[in-house]
Parts: structure tokens; C-alpha cells; sequence
């Protein structure tokens, strides 16, 4: 029986692009261009599953396309799939995976590393003494906000934030407070004596730190707007590591502005790879090229585990990490 054609769209680490070529008849993208529209349609059409990323947006029933389609399993390389519009794969019969438990610990350290950056300013102290300005120690010099003790509440409580909470509870001994429509189990909340809150306005009007752990798009698309940022304490942060578009960027901007709020560690955006130049201006916000999965071992796992939901698809059983 001849092996399933599968693309990979962008490219993927060394071991797992070999296991792609052991399994498949792989196409990698060997010079790792972003696809174009036209090429992810052609995809579609000619391949019997393709294994997207983040970077492909948005796949959505234009891409999908016509009935003579080849493709029957769209095996995301993310554990977010808002590039990928279900209802329109579902309304094709195309089945949709993503990848996720292993880059929750990565995603989740990135989230601290934003916390931690932001707050005691160590991306600013970092450039002052790359610029040689730096005429040394004295009592007043750069002083910061303290995180060990901290409020920090959650928005969306679910593997990432968990993990988040583990670290900043049991690292750093701050008290936990969210707000999820689908609350974890009583014994999770018991774990971190964390307080579960009835609204997103709960979280923002008590927390020193709000953390966004939502999935992107839909009803959380601007989720973070002005009345709730005006609702932060002016002495809060807002950190972002799940998608750009749950943050209303103009009004992030008007409310650093505006001292509503005290800064922001962000690793995703609303347009990426655009960030807006107010933001690239501010010395209160630390901004990354969206890292949370960007450790070897993490891209390796994912790459890994996209294969295993096509595998499993193409011996015709369910694939786990099934979402549409
Ligand atoms: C994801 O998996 O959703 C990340 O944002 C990409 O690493």
C-alpha cells in the first residue's frame, strides 16, 4: 500500500521532519517560506493531509475549497487552532488535530519569564547596560515591583495556566485567583488554594498580575478592552501568551498610556509579525516573537505528536489529539 502524502508547511526540527519521512511521503518546506493562499489551496487539493502551523491564517472554507479534495486530516502544529476555521472543516468532513500537553511547561515558563521580566524591568536594566549608560548601584536605582507574593489572576484555567499557577504558587508563593467558564475539578482548585472567580472583571479588579490563558478568536477576540483595562489596578501587569487578537492592542496601548495599567509582557499579537510601533516605543512592556513552544525539545515533541494524530488517522483509528 503506497504511504499517505502529507505536506508539513513550514519547516519542522531535523528528528522530527526524519520521522515524517520514515512514516510518509513527506513534502517539507525546505526553504520555510510562509505558504501563500494559493499553494495552502493546492495543498488541499493534492495532499492526503497537510500539517499547518500558527503562521497559516487563516485556513477557512475558501482554502478548504471544492469537493474533489484529497486531503482528509488537517494535523495542526500547535496546541491553538484559531488559523484553522473547524466549522468549515467539519462542514467538508476534513478532520482537525492539534498538539497539546507538550508544550505546556515551556509556554507556561515563558509566561513566568514575561512576568519576571516586566515587573522587575530587566529588559530595560538589560539595554542600559548594553548602552554603557550605567554609572552604578545605588539605593534608588531602577526600582521595580515585587513579584514573590503577588496576586496573580488567571483568565482561563486550563493545562497552560496550571502550569503558570504551579511555578507562581509554589515558586514564587502567590495567591491564585480565575475565571473559566469551564472550571478544573475542585481538587485542582484545592492544590493551589486558588479562589474562583464568577467574571473576568473579578480577576482584573483584585489581581496585580493578569495572565491570559483563553483560547483565541470567537467571543474572546478583544476580550481585554478598555472598560476592562480601565477596571486593572493602575499597579497591575497583563500578561499574554495565548493569542493576540484576546487583547484589543490600541486599548493596551491607550491604558499604558494613560498609567490604567503598569505594563505588559506579551508573546503574542493581534497581527503578527507586526507590533505597533507605541508598543515597540515603551519601555514598560517586554515584548517577544511569540516563543512559548520554542525550546528544541518542545518543537520536537510537537512535531512528533502532529504525526502521531495522522498516523493513527490513516490506520483508521481516532486520532487523541482530535478537535474537529
Ligand atoms: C501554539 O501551539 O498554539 C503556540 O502558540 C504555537 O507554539
Amino acid at each position: 500500500m503506497s504511504k499517505p502524502k502529507v505536506l508539513l508547511t513550514r519547516k519542522w526540527p531535523a528528528e522530527a521532519e526524519a520521522k515524517a519521512q520514515e512514516l510518509f511521503d513527506v513534502t517539507l518546506n525546505e526553504d520555510d517560506h510562509k505558504m501563500s493562499v494559493d499553494e495552502l489551496k493546492a495543498a488541499i487539493q493534492n495532499y492526503d493531509a497537510v500539517c499547518p502551523t500558527v503562521s497559516d491564517f487563516p485556513i477557512d472554507a475558501d482554502i478548504f475549497g471544492s469537493d474533489d479534495r484529497k486531503c482528509k486530516i488537517v494535523s495542526n502544529f500547535g496546541v491553538g487552532f484559531n488559523n484553522i476555521n473547524t466549522d468549515a472543516a467539519k462542514e467538508v468532513g476534513v478532520v482537525v488535530t492539534n498538539t497539546p500537553e507538550v508544550l505546556t511547561d515551556c509556554t507556561a515558563d515563558i509566561a513566568m519569564g514575561l512576568l519576571i521580566t516586566v515587573s522587575r524591568r530587566i529588559g530595560e536594566g538589560e539595554r542600559l547596560v548594553r548602552s554603557k549608560e550605567w554609572d552604578g548601584w545605588c539605593p534608588t536605582h531602577f526600582l521595580a515591583t515585587k513579584v514573590t507574593g503577588k496576586k496573580l489572576g488567571f483568565i482561563g484555567f486550563g493545562r497552560i495556566a496550571q502550569a503558570v499557577a504551579t511555578k507562581a504558587h509554589f515558586g514564587f508563593g502567590m495567591e491564585i485567583s480565575f475565571f473559566d467558564p469551564y472550571p478544573p475539578s475542585d481538587e485542582v482548585i484545592k492544590k493551589f488554594s486558588a479562589t474562583k472567580l464568577d467574571s473576568v472583571e473579578d480577576v482584573l479588579k483584585d489581581a496585580d498580575f493578569v495572565t491570559l490563558h483563553c483560547p483565541g478568536g470567537g467571543s474572546n477576540t478583544n476580550l481585554m478592552n478598555a472598560e476592562r483595562f480601565a477596571l486593572m489596578k493602575d499597579s497591575a501587569f497583563l500578561i499574554n501568551t495565548a493569542r493576540g487578537d484576546v487583547v484589543d492592542e490600541p486599548a493596551l496601548v491607550q491604558a499604558l498610556k494613560d498609567g490604567a495599567i503598569a505594563g505588559a509582557g506579551l508573546d503574542v499579537f493581534a497581527k503578527e509579525p507586526n507590533v505597533s510601533e507605541d508598543l515597540l516605543s515603551m519601555d514598560n512592556v517586554v515584548l517577544l516573537p511569540h516563543l512559548g513552544s520554542a525550546t528544541t525539545e518542545t518543537r520536537v515533541a510537537m512535531g512528533l505528536r502532529s504525526l502521531a494524530n495522522v498516523e493513527a488517522f490513516f490506520k483508521g483509528e481516532e486520532p487523541g489529539d482530535r478537535v474537529a
